[in-house]
């Protein structure tokens, strides 16, 4: 080709690609208008924020309704959903006794059980035993649909209101929303805009804690927009329903309640995130935490040792976050809410559950594997996961044996305080994998690593014990 055809032939190919560009963004938003159409239009009654009630949704979207009733329905994996009746799930501090041991002085050391499906969040609430402890009102942040009654607290604040519920007994809040007619698990309202149904994140715990996360310069796996606010020069809050994409959306929905958290009556709810989403970043937050009255941050004393430990929440989204699909992008709604067909169109599940029972359509849109090649991946990290879990307990109780048993020779908490350091450490990592509940498949070497350390920390414990035992010889 001479020079000048050259040239012609380059503009003639910028043009065709900058017509089809300018098409497809044409399809593309007239694909999107008739998408958002369809979702804002089409509504047989209007919903609003007050409309806690899912049974009102689902007159405009029958089959996202349909789904989600199901969450009603007993499911149980090999490692998920729940043993046990359809009354009761089977107890979790039963089936491994070392982790009633590790609670003992703690309300999960009288009930702790399989978690379900999302219809039962609020009644399992109410009737565990551990309510009959004293617990704060603060529990209903993720276990009902509360932002109309945390409006209410607060005279139209519901940052206000949320902080008081702190202050409030579970009893007395929970009463009060029954009183206001929004006793319903976690609705749609919770999740969706009811003007547009775009995705939104409405509890203030995460909406501060994703605050904290962003002021920090933890890295943030798989959530680019709070780099991008970082890299802008971190003015303002970072707002996830302003700054946050869809897709990261489609995670951040599910960290309003699938994390670790302090909920007592010392401090408002708290997500602890302010020095980033591992294990050991929590615990350094916790550490650094102090209570109002000035003392070091505990979840409880323990009952035998004394020591003051830190119990773990259901880590699951601060898990996700270390794993590789966090980092591919892949959300919790694309294994936990795959798109199903319903006619001609494409819908989210909301019957939200293992996705083991569901291989087809949440995990062979990516992987070109048989359903059975799948199911055995999964079950060797979790098996492997479930040994080294073992083992930590095993190792856990033995620690806890022997500082009882200095203690109960004459031995001084003071001479007994870097073993009882470690009891605190190791059970914290041991617990972050027990609480957390895909038994390792959320990161499977972030969890192996935990367990290792944990292991390890609570035979050092041991041995500082017997370090003791040499310095100070009694009886
Ligand atoms: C790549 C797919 C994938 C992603 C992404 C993912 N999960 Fe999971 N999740 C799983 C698998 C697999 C299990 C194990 C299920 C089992 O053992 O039956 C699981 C287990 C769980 C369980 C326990 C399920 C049960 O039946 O007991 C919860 C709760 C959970 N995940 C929440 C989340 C949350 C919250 C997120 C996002 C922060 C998330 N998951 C992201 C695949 C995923
Ligand atoms: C308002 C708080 C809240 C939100 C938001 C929430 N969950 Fe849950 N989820 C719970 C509670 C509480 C339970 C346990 C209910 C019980 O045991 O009674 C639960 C249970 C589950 C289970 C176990 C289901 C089973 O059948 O065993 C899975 C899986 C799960 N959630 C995933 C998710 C995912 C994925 C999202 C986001 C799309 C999400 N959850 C959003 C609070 C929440
Ligand atoms: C930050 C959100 C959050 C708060 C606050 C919270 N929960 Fe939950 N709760 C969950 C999630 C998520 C699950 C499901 C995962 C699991 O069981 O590990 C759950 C499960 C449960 C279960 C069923 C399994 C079990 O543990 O026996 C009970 C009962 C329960 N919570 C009671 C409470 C009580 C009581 C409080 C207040 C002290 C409370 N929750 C506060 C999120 C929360
Ligand atoms: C725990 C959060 C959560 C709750 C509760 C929830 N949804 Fe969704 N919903 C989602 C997610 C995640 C998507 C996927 C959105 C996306 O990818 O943009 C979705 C999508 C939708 C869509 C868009 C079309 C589709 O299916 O993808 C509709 C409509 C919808 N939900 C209706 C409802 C209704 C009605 C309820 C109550 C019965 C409800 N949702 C409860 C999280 C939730
Ligand atoms: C939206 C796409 C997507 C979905 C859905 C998805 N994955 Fe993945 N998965 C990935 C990507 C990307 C990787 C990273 C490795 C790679 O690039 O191939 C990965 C890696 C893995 C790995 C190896 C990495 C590890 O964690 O050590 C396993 C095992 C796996 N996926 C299982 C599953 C299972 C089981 C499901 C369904 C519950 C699932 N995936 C759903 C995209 C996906």
């Amino acid at each position: 080709m001479s020079s000048v055809s050259k040239r012609t032939f380059i503009v003639v190919v910028v043009v065709a690609a900058l017509a089809t560009a300018g098409v497809t963004s044409l399809l593309t938003n007239i694909f999107e208008r008739k998408v958002e159409q369809k979702t804002t239009t089409l509504r047989v009654v209007e919903v609003g924020e007050d409309d806690t009630d899912p049974a009102k949704w689902g007159q405009n979207w029958p089959s996202q309704y349909d789904s989600y009733l199901r969450t009603a329905t007993k499911t149980l994996t090999r490692f998920g959903g729940h043993g046990g009746s359809e009354a009761l799930p089977d107890q979790k501090i039963e089936r491994d006794p070392w982790l009633k041991r590790m609670f003992l002085g703690y309300a999960f050391s009288i009930d702790y059980r399989d978690r379900r499906g999302h219809a039962h969040m609020l009644e399992d609430q109410e009737n565990t035993e551990r309510i009959n402890k004293p617990q704060s009102g603060s529990c209903l942040h993720c276990h009902a649909s509360v932002m109309p009654l945390y409006r209410k607290l607060g005279d139209g604040d519901a940052m206000k209101g949320f902080e008081k519920t702190s202050t409030l007994t579970y009893q007395e809040t929970n009463k009060q929303l029954h009183d206001l007619g929004h006793a319903h698990p976690v609705s749609c309202v919770d999740c969706h805009d009811p003007k547009t149904m775009k995705l939104r994140v409405t509890r203030p715990g995460f909406i501060q804690g994703i605050q904290r996360l962003a002021r920090s310069d933890a890295p943030v796996s798989g959530m680019e927009s709070i780099l991008e606010w970082r890299l802008a020069g971190k003015k303002g809050e970072y707002e996830p329903n302003r700054d946050a994409s869809r897709n990261e959306l489609r995670s951040f929905v599910c960290g309003q309640c699938h994390v670790e958290y302090y909920c007592s009556t010392k401090m408002p709810l708290t997500f602890p995130w302010g020095k980033g989403l591992k294990a050991d970043d929590i615990e350094a937050f916790w550490d650094e935490t102090k209570f109002p009255d000035g003392s070091v941050f505990k979840d409880y004393q323990h009952q035998e040792t004394g020591a003051a430990i830190l119990k773990a929440q259901h880590p699951e989204f601060e898990l996700w976050s270390q794993g590789v699909h966090a980092r591919s992008g892949v959300s919790c709604a694309d294994c936990h809410m795959p798109y199903m067909r319903e006619g001609a169109s494409k819908v989210s599940d909301h019957w939200v559950r293992s996705p083991l029972l569901n291989v087809n359509r949440a995990c062979q849109g990516c992987h070109r594997f048989s359903e059975d090649e799948i199911k055995a991946r999964v079950d060797l990290i979790q098996s492997r996961n479930h040994e080294l879990l073992q083992r930590g307990g095993k190792a856990i109780t033995e620690l806890i044996e022997e500082l009882t048993k200095a203690k109960a020779d004459g031995l001084t908490a003071e001479s007994l305080a870097p073993a009882l350091a470690l009891q605190r450490k190791a059970q914290w990592k041991l617990d972050f994998i027990a609480a957390e509940n895909s038994m390792g498949f959320h990161a499977p070497q972030e969890a192996a690593r935990l367990l290792g350390e944990a292991a390890d920390e609570a035979r050092q414990g041991q041995v500082a014990v017997l370090r003791a035992r040499v310095a100070a010889p009694t009886k």
